[in-house]
């Protein structure tokens, strides 16, 4: 694999209540802004021995990749099971929530109020040789971008935490700087038709009408996909996850891919444009320099 500037960075911290000054704070959202991981090598998200049992691929409902709760409705989806032990799986997912929340706060305390908690996640299906078409295929280097869920400019920050109990990492690729893989593709997105946007949303294909950003994103995020070429070519590098670990990135500006890696818990959270500090690194801005 090409070699460029390392993306990630470590920091020492082992509990999601970390006493972090603002200085550091500000040295995270920074780099978070700017296309980078924070990496917490030593945070663990701690499973209680009668939980155990649901770090297994047996509750999945064989039709969702993950077991989630949604959003603010926060029914479980995506699992099987008997009422109890889908609650207890909902009390254990909502858990993680509270402490992805509590880190954000204490890590990036600007971003406290703003942050929007979307889905919470646990996933146990192992993700290396996992049968899905190329467009679903999240071993191969993407952005994040939803077909169905517009974002109109809101960024995508992820926290995960890999809680395998057989000390297995989660293996990942990251790419290069988005603008790097932008300047590549963007020429290759087609026009965006507001009409054909309409239609989409009252099919109920969208959950509202797609926006420009939201067509260009989706597109880079097929294109990078489909371009076998560049999914060997282009620069990146492999980081493994290791079990008891952390990690936080906007999912929507770093490319990554998942090789392998079973029992990994993820709480997104949506930015709105108007509380980045650095709103001229966002895919949005960069793309709209590159059209400029
Ligand atoms: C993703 O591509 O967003 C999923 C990454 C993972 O499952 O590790
Ligand atoms: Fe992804």
């Amino acid at each position: 694999m090409s070699d460029f500037k390392n993306p990630i960075i470590a920091l020492p911290y082992d509990s999601f209540m970390a006493k972090v000054s603002v200085d550091d704070q500000e040295s995270y959202i920074k780099h978070l802004e700017h296309g980078g991981v924070l990496f917490l090598p030593n945070l663990t998200f701690k499973i209680a021995p009668s939980e155990e049992r649901f770090l297994s691929p047996k509750w999945s409902d064989g039709r969702a990749k993950n077991i989630y709760l949604r959003g603010n409705e926060r029914k479980i989806r995506g699992a099987k099971g008997s009422e109890a032990d889908l609650q207890a799986m909902s009390e254990l997912i909502e858990r993680y929530a509270l402490n992805a929340k509590q880190l954000i706060s204490n890590l990036l305390f600007d971003y406290a109020d703003h942050a929007k908690p979307a889905n919470t996640s646990l996933r146990c299906i192992e993700a290396a040789g996992r049968i899905t078409s190329w467009r679903k295929d999240d071993s191969r280097l993407h952005a994040d971008a939803f077909p169905s869920r517009p974002t109109h400019g809101e960024r995508i920050l992820r926290v995960f935490t890999n809680v395998n109990p057989y000390g297995k990492p989660r293996v990942w690729k990251v790419g290069e700087p988005f603008a790097d893989m932008a300047r590549k593709f963007l020429s290759e997105v087609p026009h965006y038709s507001k009409m054909q946007a309409k239609l989409l949303h009252m099919l109920g294909i969208t959950k509202s009408v797609r926006g420009e950003y939201d067509h260009a994103m989706l597109h880079l995020h097929d294109l990078v996909k489909a371009d076998l070429d560049y999914q060997q070519h282009a620069p990146q590098m492999r980081s493994e996850f290791p079990a008891n670990s952390t990690w936080i990135v906007y999912s929507d500006q770093v490319l990554h891919a998942v090789l392998a890696g079973q029992h990994m818990m993820e709480q997104t959270l949506h930015v709105a444009p108007e509380y980045l500090h650095y709103p001229e690194a966002s895919p949005k801005k960069t793309l709209e320099t590159l059209l400029n």
